[in-house]
């Protein structure tokens, strides 16, 4: 009698505790101004990968965009005043033939290449190669040679704009590639040499790597997109270098702030779209931030109408000194590493 009395009361002190729990939760989450979960830490995907392109050697046959010509590659109209343009120009054009023969791969459409180079399809390509020799250039010069056993990570990859030409023109690396973006990992599996390892990442500053394992990771544009953990992702990358093991990473810098004005697309970009800089109290950014000097030696804009990946990030080359010299040496600044906007800083873990 006693334990069919229980049967019943139980059951129904069960559910009223999980209904006060649920009514608990819904008042706090509305304090909270409806946002009382942790906001997202990766990108999930949210559409089917479009249709590839074809390779740039197919691209190349009937290409009307203005370096082809008649199927060969004349790279002078793309020499544009980035650091790339001087290794770029030392290429033989057998050296580029070379290079478009070993990469039969497929080019990702616009949408799954963050909209790098518009519908200029051979342009992107190039862009990449001019990545991948640079560094190439840079790490000579610090008499690294890319031969095995050299393991490197691509943080940020998106679809393997420069990460594909470290694994077609180089043999015997180990090639990484990781983004907070699942759509750009899916790319890369489905349409990028196998040797390429790609896996998402989340922003919180973890990478699958034990201590002292990688030769080398670098971030095209990266760095310019974080905002919170800055100093964590620094001492994450170290963790996972080997000691004499470089990173390289480009910044938008107080350079990139101060050509910021008139018809300059970043500065109708933050003008435009609802940008705030919360840690100065701006809500909305106006002309008159742009006016000077950067208003702080990191400056976050912040894109109001996204929850991930929403910010633009701006370091003086005094704080990338000051702060990310706690982490690494600081080998070089390189101006113009990333398009004309942003300059590259070659970082040794010692
Ligand atoms: C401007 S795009 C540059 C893409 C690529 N690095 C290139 O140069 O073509 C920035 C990329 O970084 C990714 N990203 C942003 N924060 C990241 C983080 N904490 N870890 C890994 N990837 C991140 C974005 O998803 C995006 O693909």
């Amino acid at each position: 009698m006693f334990i069919q009395g229980l049967r019943k009361v139980l059951p129904q002190r069960f559910k009223r505790a999980i209904r006060e729990y649920l009514q608990t939760l819904t008042r706090l989450q509305s304090e909270a101004g409806g946002n009382a979960g942790p906001p997202p830490l990766w990108i999930h995907q949210t559409r089917p990968l479009l249709p590839p392109l074809p390779s740039v050697a197919q691209l190349l046959q009937n290409s009307d965009e203005e370096y082809v010509r008649s199927g060969v590659l004349d790279l002078s109209p793309y020499l544009e005043e980035t650091a790339q343009r001087e290794v770029l120009r030392k290429l033989s054009q057998d050296e580029i033939k070379q290079f478009v023969k070993a990469d039969p791969y497929p080019l990702p459409a616009p949408e799954d290449r963050e909209g790098y180079h518009g519908d200029q399809h051979v342009r992107y390509w190039i862009s990449g190669l001019g990545d991948y020799v640079l560094f190439r250039a840079l790490l000579l010069e610090q008499q690294v040679k890319l031969s095995a056993p050299f393991s490197l990570l691509d943080l940020g990859c998106a679809s393997g704009r420069v990460l594909r030409h470290f694994a077609t023109h180089e043999s015997g690396l180990q090639v990484y590639g990781a983004d907070i973006n699942r759509t750009y990992v899916m790319w890369v599996n489905a349409h990028l040499p196998r040797s390429i390892q790609c896996f998402q990442n989340t922003i919180l500053p973890s990478l699958p790597f034990g201590d002292n394992t990688l030769d080398f990771v670098y971030g095209c544009s990266v760095f310019t997109h974080i905002d919170d953990y800055e100093s964590a992702w620094l001492l994450e990358i170290r963790r996972v270098l080997k000691p004499g093991g470089f990173a390289f990473m480009t910044i938008h810098s107080d350079r990139t702030w101060k050509d910021m004005h008139g018809d300059h697309f970043m500065y109708k970009y933050f003008l435009t779209a609802p940008h705030a800089i919360e840690d100065l109290g701006i809500p909305q950014v106006t002309p008159e931030v742009f006016a000077g000097d950067m208003p702080a030696d990191r400056v976050v804009l912040t894109h109001t109408g996204y929850p991930i990946n929403n910010t633009n990030v701006f370091h003086t080359i005094a704080y990338i000194r000051e702060n990310w010299g706690r982490f690494f040496k600081i080998c070089k600044i390189v101006p113009k590493a990333h398009g004309g906007q942003q300059d590259g800083i070659l970082l040794l873990k010692e």
